[in-house]
């Protein structure tokens, strides 16, 4: 625990020396009593932006750190490392009141259990791969079942369960934290040793940036996504039915009884999917089997940062925008959260109590040569941005 600490403030210490050095040089022109001033202030902005401490300890003795981003405006991200963890999100409302806008836990043993992966990175390959085969190159690979007889979220133990490194940094007008991970040959099933990256920035204009990044030594497929259910009048405060969502997307990938795409794309416009004007998530949702929980084909096919979605809160005056480079967007209404959890501040999660918009390729697309390709090849770079920015009207 003390060692663990020890390391966390020498990793903060590292990134405030940088700036401490930097500083030092321009100082070292000036007076001794300016040059004096100037070193005191960094240090008190990067106290300030980013804190670092131990979140809990696993069942096998290794501590999970947690990171704290702040911003200008006072928007503050908590991140843990086990999982990548967004563990709160806090944003204003339209009177400048803070509220944490995600669903998740108090301590570091529930989430270890987390079976709806509650503000989780996941990864290797996040969403559904029928019956967990695939065939690439000529060769089978069989990944490990965990949602019946189909694949889900990389696995029993996806990226949403091992402990990632982290480094926290700051840049101008922003702090974030990078995380490191590397995922084993032959992990849940995958080829390949895969090195990923993924760095959560927060910018002082209220954009809360996601970057991904990988590298294998094998063709492997890849699909990585965050997993927040967000809820824009802060978590734990009733349903999302109310929210407004535009999601800039005309076509959607319809789904067999377990989940998996029927490998059509399929246009919805003027059907309860369509969501191309703003519309309440609940204007048409009894209209849709178990509520939204579907891959939408983005109209910016991906390939560079463009909006996806705006949700809009009317009680609080909450607005999320979600830019991203992907070509799809999972919606899911927490139409699988059915009150057996309990979760911050001892609020119970009943269904659609969040909505989840997951930036991705289209789920099965290992066994869809007509989706977009998700396969990594070496010496490639797997990488994806989102960005999820905030304001108020
Ligand atoms: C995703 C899936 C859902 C469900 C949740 C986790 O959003 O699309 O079907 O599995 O994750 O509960």
């Amino acid at each position: 625990m003390v060692e663990e600490k020890m390391k966390i403030a020498l990793r903060l210490l590292s990134s405030s020396v940088t700036i401490l050095l930097i500083t030092g040089l321009i100082c070292s022109c000036k007076q001794q009593s300016s040059e004096r001033k100037k070193l005191e202030d960094p240090m008190k902005k990067i106290d300030k932006r980013i804190q670092g401490e131990v979140f809990g300890r696993m069942p096998d003795g290794r501590d999970v750190e947690l990171y704290t981003l702040v911003n200008a405006d006072g928007l503050r991200a908590r991140i843990i490392t086990y999982g990548a963890i967004v563990v709160s999100l806090e944003v204003p409302d339209r009177y400048g009141k803070l509220a944490d806008i995600t669903l998740g836990y108090d301590r570091l043993e529930e989430y270890v259990m987390n079976p709806s992966y509650l503000g989780a990175i996941v990864g290797r390959y996040a969403n559904r791969i029928g019956k967990g085969r695939f065939i690439l190159n000529g060769v089978e690979y069989q990944l490990a079942t965990n949602n019946g007889e189909n694949h889900l979220h990389g696995g029993i133990k996806g990226f949403n369960k091992v402990i990632w490194d982290a480094e926290p940094f700051e840049q101008d007008q922003a702090a974030g934290l990078k995380l490191s991970y590397l995922s084993k040959d032959g992990e849940e099933g995958y080829p390949g040793n895969l090195s990923c990256m993924v760095t959560y920035t927060l910018f002082d204009n209220n954009e809360f940036e996601i970057n991904y990044s990988a590298k294998s030594d094998k063709p492997t497929p890849i699909n990585m996504t965050h997993h927040s259910y967000f809820n824009l009048a802060g978590q734990g405060n009733g349903d999302i039915l109310g929210h407004e969502l535009t999601l800039h997307a005309d076509k959607y990938t319809p789904v067999d009884e377990g989940l998996i795409p029927t490998g059509e794309i399929r246009n919805l416009r003027n059907s309860p999917m369509d969501f191309m004007s703003p519309k309440t998530i609940g204007a048409d949702i009894d209209q849709v089997k178990g509520g939204y929980d579907h891959n939408y084909v983005l109209a910016s096919g991906g390939g560079t940062l463009a909006l996806a979605a705006r949700v809009y809160e009317p009680s609080t005056g909450r607005v999320m925008e979600v830019h991203t480079s992907e070509p799809g967007i999972q919606f899911y209404t927490g139409n699988f959260l059915d009150g057996s959890i309990t979760g911050k501040s001892g609020k119970v999660y009943h269904k659609h109590t969040g909505f989840c918009l997951e930036t991705q390729h289209f789920p099965d697309s290992p066994n869809k040569p007509q989706f977009p390709s998700v396969i990594l090849n070496p010496g490639e770079t797997y990488s994806h941005k989102t960005v999820h920015k905030f304001y108020t009207r």
